[in-house]
This record gives structure tokens, sequence and C-alpha cells, in this order.
């Protein structure tokens, strides 16, 4: 019964984003029109947070066309890769989603409010670098009688909270750190405004990880900050309804323990550049041109997850690509 009220529920969200998306459509500059979801992804991505927020603000418009092919292209009614990875996740956690999403939670990078959107989720707070994101965010609550909030701060800074979360989601977000001191900044913030027992869940992209043994390297990382993993829900989870089409992401579970600040120590060589698509700014260009008419077809549904520990017994060291975990 519940479950079938979350997808009508998320129908309906589904339905909010491509409203929102229509009426956004008519105030984008024609010059900002042809520019790409992925393109403007990897410029972000390509730049410190303060240089991106300074190429969205200087370029009036071009955060409305990102705004708008969220919504169209990565939420796609379900389709595209960022809503996909949200349904994953609910899939995934079935009916543990109330014992681990569970009380007030923060949305780190939440961009058009995905997360609160697919998972169904009340009490959400949200927050992004950019404006234009959490404008159309805040459209497709006011469509949904929602109300979730959404803020705009950055996740490489202070974050404006103090402890009051039961809940961190971060969808498809860590893999935009790029130094060491970010790394220790996020987590450090994240450990902070958890209460005790508090749940973090992080999922990262295909591409992001190309080995198990970064996997682990990452599972250190979460536990030296002051969190334990929750080894039996974390690893990788791919689509297994549509062998035309794909889908895979790295998730991460896990658990705030009681620790001292002083014994927090992440490895220096530890930062997430490693962690991010091995592909140079121009290539990811060229590859979202040659995909950018390429939409996803296929609504996945189904989904399974290959802990780390039965992904190193299945393929230890080889290259996490397509072609190994089609196989998987
Ligand atoms: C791939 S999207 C994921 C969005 C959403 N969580 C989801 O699951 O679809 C990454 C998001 O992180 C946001 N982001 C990137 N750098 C950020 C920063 N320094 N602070 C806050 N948000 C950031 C981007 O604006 C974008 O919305």
């Amino acid at each position: 019964m519940i479950e079938i009220k979350r997808i009508e529920t998320v129908k309906e969200w589904y339905k909010a984003c491509k409203k929102a998306a229509a009426i956004l459509y008519k105030t984008i500059p024609e010059t900002y029109k042809s520019r790409t979801f992925y393109g403007i992804i990897g410029d972000i991505k390509a730049l410190p947070s303060k240089k991106a927020l300074s190429l969205i603000s200087r370029k009036k418009g071009l955060g409305t066309q990102f705004a708008y092919l969220y919504l169209n292209h990565g939420i796609d009614e379900g389709k595209g890769y960022q809503a996909c990875a949200a349904e994953a996740l609910t899939s995934i956690l079935g009916k543990r989603k109330y014992k681990i999403i569970k009380g007030q939670v923060l949305d780190v990078g939440c961009a058009v409010g995905v997360t609160a959107g697919i998972l169904s989720l009340e009490n959400v707070t949200g927050f992004d670098l950019f404006t234009d994101l959490l404008s159309a965010a805040q459209s497709v609550n006011s469509f949904t009688n929602r109300t979730n909030k959404f803020i705009a701060a950055d996740m490489t800074k202070d974050w404006p909270f103090g402890t009051c979360f039961d809940t961190i989601v971060c969808g498809l977000v860590c893999h935009y750190l790029k130094t060491q001191s970010e790394v220790v900044t996020f987590f450090s913030n994240a450990y902070r405004v958890l209460k005790r027992h508090g749940s973090l869940v992080i999922t990262m992209p295909s591409g992001s990880i190309s080995k198990t043994s970064d996997l682990d390297n990452l599972f250190d990382a979460v536990e030296k900050s002051g969190f334990k993993v929750k080894r039996e829900l974390s690893g990788l989870v791919l689509s297994t309804d549509s062998s035309h089409s794909l889908f895979w992401m790295f998730l991460i579970i896990a658990e705030k323990v009681p620790a001292k600040v002083s014994d927090i120590f992440i490895h220096p060589d530890f930062a997430f550049p490693q962690y991010r698509t091995p592909l140079t700014r121009e290539e990811k260009g060229a590859q979202a041109r040659k995909t950018v008419t390429k939409k996803r077809k296929v609504k996945h549904e189904d989904f399974k997850l290959i802990t780390a520990g039965e992904l190193k017994k299945k393929v230890s060291n080889t290259i996490l690509d397509y072609s190994t975990v089609v196989q998987l």
C-alpha cells in the first residue's frame, strides 16, 4: 500500500518537473539553448566552486538552461541518469528506507530536489551551489504542495547548519570534491551536522570509481571521518531489467559513530579526483556532443546490489567499465 502511494507521488513529481521545465524553457536566451546537459556539467566540474558560481552568474540565462536540462534530461520522467540513481537507491533500500532515511534529512547538492521528490520524503532541507536549480526545485515543490526547503550553500565551505539532522543524503555529489581539503571539509561538516547514530547515504556515478580497491579506499576515508560503513548495503548497484541500457552507480551507507574529532585522520593521499571519470574536459565535451540526441528510452525498474566484498571476489583487479559491469 505504501509502495503504491509512493509510485503515485513520484509520478506526480515527474509531471511537476515537466511543467516547471516548460515554464523555464520560455525564459532561456537563444544563445544558450544549444548548450548540452553534460557540457554544462563538464564546465562546472572542471572549475573550483567559486569560479563555477561566477561562470553561471556572469552568463545570465545559462543557469536557466542548466535547470531546464536537469528537469528534462537528468530527470526525464525517471529515464534520466540522475532520476534513475534515486530510483535505484529506493529499490535497494526497500523497506529499510524508513530505518535509514529518517527524521530531518539534509540533501547535499540537491539540484532540483531529486532525492526528496523520488524517495517521497518530507522534512527535507536541500542545498546546492546554483540558485537556478534551487528555484526549479521550489517551483516543482509548489506544484506538488510539498514543504521541503531549498537553500543556496557551498559544500566546500562551512555548512550553515547546527547538529540537527538525522540523515544526510549526497546523491551523485561527492565526485565534485576536488582537493583533499575539500574532502576533509565535507566529511567534518557531515559529521558535525548529523545527530548521534545519524545516517550518511552517498551515491557516486558510474565511471567515478574504476577499481574495487578505490571503493575500499573510499570506505576507509568515510570511516576515518567518524562513520561506520554498513558493508552489507554498500557496493555497486546495477540495473537488471534491460540488457540494451545498462545503469550502474556506487552506494555507500554509513552511520555516525561517536568519535573524538582529534581521532579523525584522512590519509594525505586521499582526494576525490581519483574518483572522477578519467576523461579529460575535451573528451567529455566530445562525448556529450555525441550523446546529446541519445536519450535513454528505458525507465529501469529492477536493480541489484553487489556488495564491495562480493565485487572483490568477482572482479578484484579489473577496471569497472561497461564491459565488466554488464557481465556481473
Ligand atoms: C550530479 S548532480 C546531483 C544532484 C542530485 N543530488 C541528484 O541526485 O540528482 C550534482 C549536484 O551537486 C551540485 N554541486 C556541485 N558542487 C557543489 C558545491 N560546491 N556545493 C553545493 N552543491 C554543489 C551541483 O550543482 C549539482 O546539482
